[in-house]
C-alpha cells in the first residue's frame, strides 16, 4: 500500500542519511521499524507522508508516486503520530476540529472512545491532559481523517508502562481493522510485543537477516528472511494474523 523503493536521502551538506532503502507498509499489518538511534528511522517515516522528500528513489502510495499526490490529501490518508504529542492551544474539541472542522460532538466522542478517552474530555484544555491522554488525543485526531496508513514515530517513548501498553493494544486493534501501521521503536521488548513484520535499519540501510537477528537478539522464536525482514512467530490468537501478514509482506503494490 505504501512502498519505499530504493529511497536515498542526502542532506544539503552531502551527508547520506538513507542509502537506498526498500520497505513496505501493508494493510492490516503492524510493521515495526527498529534500529539504533541515528539509523534513519524517523527520516524514512517522514518520507511516507512527504514531510521529507527522497533525493533518489520513490515512495508510492497505492502504486502512485507520492510526489504526484496533493500533500494535504496524502497526509489525510497517511497520518502521522509523533514521539512528542503535538497539542494545539485550546480545548480537546478544538484540537480534534483541526482534523475535521465539521465533526459533531457525537463523532468526536466516538473517536475519543476509540482511543480509550471519554467524551467528557472534549471541553478540557488540551494543555491540561496527561502525556498518555495527549498522545491518545493525537491518535484520535489522526484517525478523524480516516487514514489508511498510520506512521507512528516512537509514540510511547514518553509514556508510562500502562499507557504504553494501552497504545500498543490500540495499534494492534487498528491493524486488525485493516489499517497499515508503521511504528518506529528501538525498544526490543516492544518490538517483540507489537510486530507482524520488522524492518531493522542500521546506519541508513536495511540490515541483512544476520545483522537484524543479531540486533533483535539471538535465540528467540523469530525467523528472518533474506530481505532482512523478520516475521513474528507468535502463537495463540495472533498466529493467524501474523501468518497472513507474512503472506502479504512479499506483495508489491500494482
Ligand atoms: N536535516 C538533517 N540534516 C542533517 N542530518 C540530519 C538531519 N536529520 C537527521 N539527521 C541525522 O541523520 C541521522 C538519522 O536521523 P534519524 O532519521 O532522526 O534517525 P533515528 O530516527 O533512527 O534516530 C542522525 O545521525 C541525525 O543526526
Ligand atoms: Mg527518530
Amino acid at each position: 500500500m505504501l512502498a519505499f523503493e530504493a529511497v536515498r536521502v542526502t542532506t544539503d551538506d552531502g551527508a547520506e542519511l538513507l542509502h537506498g532503502v526498500d520497505a513496505a507498509v501493508c494493510p492490516g499489518t503492524v510493521t515495526v521499524l527498529a534500529g539504533p538511534s541515528g539509523a534513519g528511522k524517523s527520516t524514512l517515516l517522514r518520507l511516507g507522508n512527504r514531510l521529507e522528500v527522497p533525493s533518489h528513489g520513490v515512495v508510492r502510495f497505492h502504486g502512485r508516486d507520492v510526489a504526484d499526490l496533493d500533500p494535504l490529501e496524502l497526509r489525510r490518508r497517511v497520518g502521522m503520530v509523533f514521539q512528542k504529542p503535538v497539542v494545539f492551544a485550546g480545548t480537546v474539541r478544538e484540537n480534534l476540529h483541526v482534523a475535521d472542522a465539521h465533526a459533531d460532538d457525537l463523532s468526536l466522542g466516538r473517536v475519543l472512545e476509540r482511543v480509550g478517552l471519554g467524551v467528557a474530555l472534549l471541553d478540557r484544555q488540551a494543555d491540561d491532559l496527561s502525556g498518555g491522554e495527549a498522545q491518545r488525543m493525537c491518535i484520535a485526531r489522526a484517525l478523524l481523517t480516516r487514514p489508511e496508513v498510520l506512521l507512528m514515530d516512537e509514540p510511547t517513548s514518553s509514556l508510562d508502562p500502562a499507557n504504553r501498553r494501552a497504545v500498543e493494544a490500540l495499534a494492534r486493534e487498528l491493524a486488525a481493522e485493516g489499517l497499515g501501521i508503521c511504528w518506529v521503536s528501538h525498544d526490543l521488548d516492544q518490538v517483540r510485543r507489537l510486530t507482524d513484520r520488522v524492518v531493522v535499519l542500521v546506519e541508513g540501510r536495511v540490515a541483512d537477516a544476520h545483522e537484524a537477528a543479531r540486533y533483535l537478539g539471538a535465540g528467540d522464536a523469530r525467523g528472518a528472511d533474506d530481505a532482512g525482514t523478520a516475521r513474528d512467530a507468535r502463537g495463540g490468537d495472533d498466529a493467524g494474523a501474523a501468518g497472513d501478514a507474512g503472506g502479504r509482506a512479499g506483495e508489491r503494490p500494482a
